[in-house]
């Protein structure tokens, strides 16, 4: 199958979950591009979609947020899965709650929607946002998953194959 799969990200974590499931899927033999959301013009002759968007301040990115807008009639027509990352729900870290992003993943009905742990590296950040992540209470340090991303990718290619 052709599958897009956009991933919006400001400092590389979820760009590098978006490429091991890339990875998964191309290994399940399936064609796919990984893009980011504001480069897509057109999605036509895809077959799934997998959107994925770091969470900033509760919510996916603007660019991510509007790829949805852009295309909600014709994600509507396929199998679409999300992946957010962010840093909510770890011991220290609750900035807030990844789940009101749910309104854009409840206007394209999403097969699954699944949080990964994501990173957080003062030294990366500008000093804006490490205040604005420190006044959030969040932990500092790598929390990705790679292990975790792949069995999610593994239950999408299992999907796949079930109604292929
Ligand atoms: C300024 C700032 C705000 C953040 N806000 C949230 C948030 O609201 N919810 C959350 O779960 N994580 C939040 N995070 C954590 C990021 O989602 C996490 O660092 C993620 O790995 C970033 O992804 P990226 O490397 O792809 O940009 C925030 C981080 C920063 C720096």
């Amino acid at each position: 199958m052709r599958i897009l799969l956009t991933s919006s990200s400001r400092h590389g974590s979820t760009d590098e979950v978006g490429a091991v499931i890339a990875q998964e899927l191309r290994a399940a033999g399936h064609d796919v591009d990984q893009a980011r959301p504001e480069d897509v013009a057109d999605i036509a002759g895809y077959d799934a979609f997998v959107l994925g968007s770091a969470v900033y301040m509760t919510r996916w990115t603007p660019q991510a947020i509007d790829f949805t807008e852009r295309f909600r009639e014709q994600l509507r027509s396929r199998p679409v899965w999300a992946f957010s990352v962010g840093l909510s729900g770890l011991p220290k870290g609750k900035i807030s709650d990844p789940h009101r992003i749910g309104p854009v993943l409840l206007s394209i009905d999403t097969k699954d929607h699944v949080t990964f742990a994501g990173r957080f590296n003062p030294a990366d950040l500008s000093l804006r946002e490490r205040s604005i992540a420190r006044m959030g209470g969040a932990s500092e340090g790598d929390f990705l998953d790679l292990d975790a991303v792949r069995a999610w990718a593994g239950s999408i290619t299992a999907a796949l194959a079930a109604s292929a």
